[in-house]
């Protein structure tokens, strides 16, 4: 086996992080949502508040790193090997037969990641931070009026925002499912933690150091 670098550093922090930031949102939104009681409820509206602000700047470092880095290019949609992949994970995977996509530093996505993950980053969490943003200024209207936008109650905003949730509540148990199907069941995390991934010796592709890879221009990446 030989390590390729996978995960640059800022990708790892930006993954754990949001990680963390995903799940104690969701701790604490559901339990404003319903029954479930973690922190009590006024702790969870305050924790709520002040993780959603945490996210944002997150959010907004994110997509700088993104484009600044050319890293958006991972996520561009492909149908190519796409059907290997859902065959692979319908049937291939439990027969031991091997991954139908590599992963390369240039390339670390699979076409199925692809779409999931494109899809979560351009519809589920901008829809989260509209609707979230939507709600906290409705709900202080004497602090921050959003009387303009003309939206008449705050029960759809509260629907958006919780049918989002659920949704990446399933990413998440199909995410870590996903996460122990690499080479071996804890490939996957070691290179999130790491950003080395281990690979078999005889695959063809150049192998980056981690000082390649910073200084790799975006427009290499494919
Ligand atoms: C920047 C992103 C976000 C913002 C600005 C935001 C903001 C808010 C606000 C203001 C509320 C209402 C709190 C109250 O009643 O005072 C809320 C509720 C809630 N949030 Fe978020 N949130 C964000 C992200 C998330 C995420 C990522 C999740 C799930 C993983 C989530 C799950 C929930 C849930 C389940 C509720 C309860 C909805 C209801 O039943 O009405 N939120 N959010």
């Amino acid at each position: 086996m030989k390590r390729i670098y996978v995960y640059r550093l800022f990708e790892r922090f930006w993954h754990w992080t949001q990680a963390l930031l995903i799940i104690f949102l969701g701790l604490t939104g559901f339990e404003i949502h319903s029954e479930i009681r973690f922190f009590g409820f006024e702790n969870a509206v305050h924790y709520h508040n002040s993780a959603a602000i945490a996210f944002l700047v997150l959010i907004a470092f994110a997509i700088f790193w993104h484009f600044a880095t050319g890293e958006w290019k991972q996520y561009v949609p492909t149908l190519e090997n796409i059907r290997e992949q859902a065959q692979y994970y319908a049937l291939g995977i439990f027969k031991n037969e091997p991954h139908p996509t590599e992963k390369t530093a240039l390339s670390k996505l699979n076409p199925l990641q692809r779409i999931v993950y494109a899809g979560l980053k351009v519809v589920v969490i901008p829809t989260m931070v509209t609707s979230g943003l939507l709600y906290m200024f409705f709900r202080y209207p004497q602090r921050y009026s959003v009387a303009q936008l003309n939206i008449k109650g705050l029960e759809n905003i509260a629907v958006v925002h919780t049918v989002g949730a659920f949704a990446l509540v399933a990413f998440l148990m199909a995410h870590l499912y996903l996460m122990t199907t690499g080479h071996t069941v804890t490939s996957n995390l070691k290179a999130m933690i790491t950003g080395y991934e281990e690979v078999p010796e005889d695959r063809g592709e150049k192998t980056f150091t981690a000082a390649e890879l910073v200084g790799a221009p975006g427009g290499e990446l494919s």
